[in-house]
Order: structure tokens, then sequence, then C-alpha cells
């Protein structure tokens, strides 16, 4: 039990998982909100299909990185699926292409048709999300994402990535039977490399990528829940899954937590609450787990969001 330690130095990204509606979007911008405050430049990043930054900040959040606030370094930006298809596509297609057009005659339209393969964009997006903390342009990146799970395949991608990748090439160039002898010695035209160097290049990518998400001291994996059945079932599926991909779950936010008995309704709704807080404390005694009441206002606007955060923080 205790605070959430994703204030600490060192900490270049949060990730806020949970099921929908839980309150990720709403701890996601309080959390940014706080470390912006404090002094740093925070990016907070949707990944969601439906994202809501711009309706609990109350200003225009989109595809591209924009400033929230005029008094604090906040900076929002939403992705597509489409925004994070085009980036692979710059960045992978031209290699892509270059390596399969070596061996079978084909035209670029291969590049969509590997695309299109299911789990590119969520590989992709992880690598999207590790150049934007490396890029250097802010403190910390908070990452408000895509319901439960969505994320959990998103995470175990990396491993998947380069066999991807290798088995679409490879598809076609197994038709060539001198692809083995080729691979080590034929060096492509245009980026003069060979093809090893290429798929080794993928390897490093994808290598890279997994030990950016484990790093503990930098990336920290908070959980967004609620005391009911559902929530606990989901949070307890989503720490294992995690956790058996070694990443560390170190905080919990248990939200909409009912404070005070003043009425017949909201006594059996603590009552019913009361048994899964304790199921949750009781099964993650080792990681900072804090309750967020149940606010009677909506959460939305600087002065909300910040109650909000000061609720998380102290
Ligand atoms: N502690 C709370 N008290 C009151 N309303 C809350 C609280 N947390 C979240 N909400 C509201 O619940 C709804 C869902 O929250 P949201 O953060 O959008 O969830 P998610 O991003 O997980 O789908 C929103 O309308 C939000 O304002
Ligand atoms: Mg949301």
């Amino acid at each position: 039990m205790g605070l959430i330690n994703i204030a600490e130095a060192g900490v270049k990204l949060v990730m806020v998982g949970g099921k929908g509606g839980v309150g990720k979007t709403t701890c996601a911008a309080s959390i940014a909100l706080q470390l912006a405050m404090d002094g740093k430049r925070v990016l907070v990043i949707s990944s969601d299909p439906t994202p809501s930054l711009s309706d609990i900040f109350e200003v225009p959040v989109g595809d591209k990185e924009s400033r929230i606030n005029d008094l604090y370094g906040l900076y929002g930006l939403e992705v597509s699926s489409e925004i994070v298809l085009k980036r692979w596509k710059e960045r992978f297609g031209p290699e892509i292409y270059e390596v399969v057009s070596s061996f079978a005659s084909v035209d670029y339209d291969f590049v969509d048709y590997i695309g299109s393969a299911p789990g590119i964009e969520e590989e992709y997006m992880l690598n999207f999300i590790m150049e934007l903390v490396e890029g250097n342009t802010y403190d910390v990146v908070v990452w408000d994402t895509a319901p439960a799970g969505h994320t959990l395949r998103l995470l175990k991608l990396p491993e998947l990535f380069l066999a991807h990748m290798e088995a679409a090439t490879k598809f076609y160039m197994n038709i060539y039977s001198h692809f083995e002898k080729l691979r080590n010695t034929l060096t492509l035209k245009d980026s003069k490399r060979t093809l090893l160097e290429i798929i080794a290049s993928w390897e490093a990518l994808a290598e890279r990528i997994v030990e950016f998400i484990r790093n503990r001291d930098a990336v920290k994996y908070l959980v967004v829940t609620i005391p009911e059945a559902l929530g606990v079932r989901l949070t307890e599926r989503m720490v294992k899954e995690l956790e058996e991909n070694s990443l560390t779950v170190e905080n919990i936010i248990i939200n909409n937590v009912i404070k005070d008995e003043d009425c017949e309704f909201h006594k059996m709704r603590k009552q019913m609450q009361g048994h899964y807080i304790q199921r949750i404390q009781a099964e993650y005694g080792d990681k900072n787990i804090v309750l967020l009441y149940l606010s009677p206002y909506e959460i939305k606007g600087l002065e909300r969001i910040s109650e909000t955060a000061k609720k998380l923080f102290q």
C-alpha cells in the first residue's frame, strides 16, 4: 500500500491500463497534469480508438502534438491507427519492398499487404511511443492505452514483430531455392545493404523495444480498476499477463470508491465494494494501491483534474 511512484526521477513513461470505462483517461490526465505542475514537460498520449482527452481537458487534442495548457508544459496527442500505420509504412515500406522485389516481381502494394497483417499496427505503436520517449522533447510521456485486451496483446508483440516481417518476406523468398546462399551475399541496389543486414536491423529493433518496455526504472505500469467482480477479475488477468511477459505492475488505482455511508444505497454499495477492495489489497500487498473516491462532480477541466491529481499523489 502506498502512493503511486510515478513521479520518481528517471521515470520516462507511465502506461495506464485497465478495462473500458474504469477511469483510465481521467487518471492519465490527472497524472500528466500533476507532473506538468511539478515543472516537467509532459505529453499525454491516447491510443484509445474512442479518445476523450479533448473532453476531459476541454481543449482540442488531435493527431498532432499540441499544447494543452499555457501555464504548464502539458501537451496532448491522440493517435489513430491510420497514423500509426502510415508511419510504419514510411519506416519499413521501402526496406520490405526492396527485399521482396529483389526476388519476386511484386509491386509496391505488397507493402500494404504486409501492413494489413493483424498485429502490425500494435507492433508499431510501441516503436512510436519509444521514439517519443527517446526523442527527449518531453521529460515524461503518459500513455492512456486502449482497453485491456488490446493493450495486453500489444505488449507481447515485440517478440512477434520480427517473426511477422520475416514470415511475410520469406514467403516470397522461399520460392527461390538460392535464398540461403543469397541471403549473405546479395547486396540490394538502393540501400547497398545485404538482406541479412536488413533483417538483422529488424531484429535489433524488436530487441530494443523489448528492452525499452522492460526497463523498470524508466517505465511504470499502472492499472486502473473498480471494486466490482468484473473489474477485479480483469485486473488479475492483466497483471498476470503483464508479469508473465516480465513487465511489472507497481501501481493499482481502485476508482469509483464510495466514501461515506450517508444513505442506505451508499451503505450497500460500500459493503459490496469493501469485499473487492480487500481482495485486491490482500492479493497485491507488494504494490502501491491507491483508492480514488467517486466524485459527485464530473471530472472535467483543469481545476477538477488537479483535485483528482492531489488525491492520487498525496
Ligand atoms: N473518481 C471518479 N468520480 C466521478 N467520476 C469519475 C471518476 N473517475 C472517472 N469518472 C467518470 O467516469 C467516466 C469514465 O471515465 P474515463 O476516464 O473516461 O474512463 P476510461 O478512459 O477508462 O474509459 C467519465 O465520465 C469520467 O468523468
Ligand atoms: Mg479513455
